[in-house]
């Protein structure tokens, strides 16, 4: 079963190919043009759909889900990144996850040695996870010099950074490498580990090989069959000038690029890739933790009528009395 979604996501990519290149060989240009509008109106309202449904769950109480003290009597340390008691540990916690991937770090593994289980540290999904994310957004950020005029030093100065090594003309970005290098680590992972294929399902595999063949079409676009940036350029600096104008011809590998891109972002709100927004709503990251200074009552707690002790007695206390049961008031 678990091979069968692989499979399935090798099939989807591929039938997603097939418009592209029909698209390339009738020369449909004009698609180029009005497409991004439908997709960036599916990704804004899909994020916007999924974080007002986030935003309206109920979270009555705080969910120390920490690994530190909680703040309470002064002589008593507490852990204030780990389980802040106020926003700016807060904030450091959810910087620490957003940056560093900090509680993946602490992922472990359990192996059975001599018949007990022996718990190690498992750092390589954390290193080869960070990696492939900060190439990602770098990729993607690099993207900007077809989209600003003049060109932002942010993209000037991370292209610069990202191809010092100067290795071919034009330089291969040591993010493209790193990038790859994430992929197939990820990719590796749920293949190889029966553990983790098991629990694999057709979303897992199509995300992984939909960037794969993101970043293999920009790749071979790059250093093997160039396309004309200029007109690249033009057609984005269009799009965001709401005055998109078709370009003369486009090669099928930027065709193909495009149409990648395009389901990847139309399906990101849609689906588990979400997480990059839904990290910043997750109560155990953005919670403060004061249940011992302040009472977290539940609003939509129904009123429970109650009968304390007290009442209790003040009912039975003859008979109780008169039983010889002992009674806190005479
Ligand atoms: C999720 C968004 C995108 C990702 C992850 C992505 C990824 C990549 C990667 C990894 C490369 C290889 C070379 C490099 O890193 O620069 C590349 C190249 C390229 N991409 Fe994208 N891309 C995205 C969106 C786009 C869009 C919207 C356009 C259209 C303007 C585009 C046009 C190109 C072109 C023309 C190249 C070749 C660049 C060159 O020859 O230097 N990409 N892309």
């Amino acid at each position: 079963m678990p091979m069968r979604n692989l499979g399935l996501a090798f099939v989807a990519v591929l039938l997603l190919a097939l418009p592209a290149a029909a698209a390339a060989a009738a020369d449909m240009t004009a698609l180029l043009v009005v497409l991004p509008y439908g997709v960036f109106v599916l990704f804004l309202g899909g994020f916007v759909y999924r974080v007002v449904r986030w935003a309206k769950a109920p979270v009555p109480f705080r969910i120390p889900t920490t690994c530190g003290q909680e703040k309470s009597l002064p002589w008593i340390h507490n852990n204030p990144v780990e389980n802040p008691a106020g926003p700016l540990g807060a904030i450091g916690r959810m910087a620490g996850e957003v940056f560093l991937f900090r509680s993946l770090f602490r992922n472990s593994q359990t192996e059975i040695v001599d018949g007990r289980p022996v718990y190690g540290s498992a750092k390589w999904l954390w290193f080869f996870g960070l990696m492939f994310h900060v190439s990602l957004l770098i990729a993607a950020l690099r993207h900007l010099r077809f989209f600003t005029e003049p060109v932002v030093p942010l993209a000037t100065g991370l292209s610069a950074l990202d191809g010092f090594l100067e290795i071919g003309v034009p330089a291969l970005y040591i993010s493209d490498v790193t990038l790859l290098a994430g992929l197939v680590f990820l990719f590796l992972r749920r293949v190889v580990l029966p553990q983790v294929r098991y629990i694999s399902l057709f979303s897992d595999y199509f995300a992984l090989l939909l960037i794969a063949t993101i970043a293999a079409t920009g790749l071979l676009m790059r250093h093997f069959f160039p396309v004309d940036l200029n007109a690249v350029k033009t057609l984005a600096m269009g799009w965001v000038s709401f005055a998109p104008s078709a370009p003369a011809d486009a090669s099928i590998l930027f065709y193909l690029h495009l149409c990648f891109v395009f389901v990847l972002i139309a399906w990101l709100p849609w689906s588990k890739l979400s997480h990059m927004a839904g990290i910043f709503l997750s109560p155990t990251r953005n919670q403060i933790n004061n249940s011992r200074s302040r009472r977290h009552v539940n609003p939509w707690n129904a009123p429970v009528k109650v009968h304390t002790y007290a009442e209790y007695e003040d009912e039975f206390r003859d008979k109780m009395k008169a039983a010889g049961l002992p009674v806190e008031k005479e």
